[in-house]
């Protein structure tokens, strides 16, 4: 089986724009209090890096590594936290910050831990979603962009731990023939 890249999905600058417009909106949703921003490791590193540095109210960044069993056989859908932050979000304005929203299981059950340790408040900003493989009813506060049913990969995102580093949001070819 190999795999390829096949076309640029979304541009860099295009993906720029996007991330300018989310920062706005939270800056003025936020104006006067501070956040804590968790990444959800290791998908939405570059979208965080880009996100917060438009952001102009204080953010405490913190990450998050998860993993989710679910799907085939298995039906428990829980998270188990393979990292968990250090920050202690009693009390505060958190926003979760997430790659791409797919059956939308991991950020369901990611909301569910974080609102135990009683949060002021918790929203969700997601990069990108793909709302026709939702699973469970769940959106993101902040959206940057609705894609299509595709498997995509660069800003951030990977295919078997390659192409994050990709500036463009480009679409994986899988060729699944006699190699
Ligand atoms: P879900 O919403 O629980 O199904 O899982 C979302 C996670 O799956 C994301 O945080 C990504 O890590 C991964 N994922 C989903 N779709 C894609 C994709 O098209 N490219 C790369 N990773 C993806
Ligand atoms: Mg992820």
């Amino acid at each position: 089986m190999s795999h390829y890249v096949k076309d640029v999905l979304i541009p860099r600058a295009e993906i720029a724009k996007v991330v300018d417009d989310l920062a706005r909106r939270i800056s003025d949703d936020y104006a006067g209090q501070e956040i804590v921003m968790v990444g959800v490791l290791k998908g939405s590193f570059i979208f965080l890096a880009d996100l917060v540095r438009k952001i102009t109210v204080p953010v405490v960044i913190d990450f998050m590594s998860v993993s989710s069993y679910y799907g085939g056989t298995k039906s428990s859908g829980v998270v188990k936290i393979i990292k968990d932050m250090d920050t202690d979000i009693q009390g505060k304005h958190v926003i979760i910050v997430e790659d791409i929203i797919d059956s939308g299981l991991t950020l369901n059950h990611l909301k569910d831990l974080l609102l135990t340790r009683e949060p002021a408040s918790l929203r969700v900003c997601a990069a990108f979603d793909k709302p026709e493989r939702r699973k469970i009813s769940i959106s993101a506060d902040y959206l940057g962009m609705p894609i299509p049913d595709e498997f995509i990969i660069g800003y951030g995102l990977d295919f078997d731990g390659q192409y994050r580093n990709l500036p463009d949001v480009c679409i994986l070819a899988i060729d699944g023939g006699n190699e």
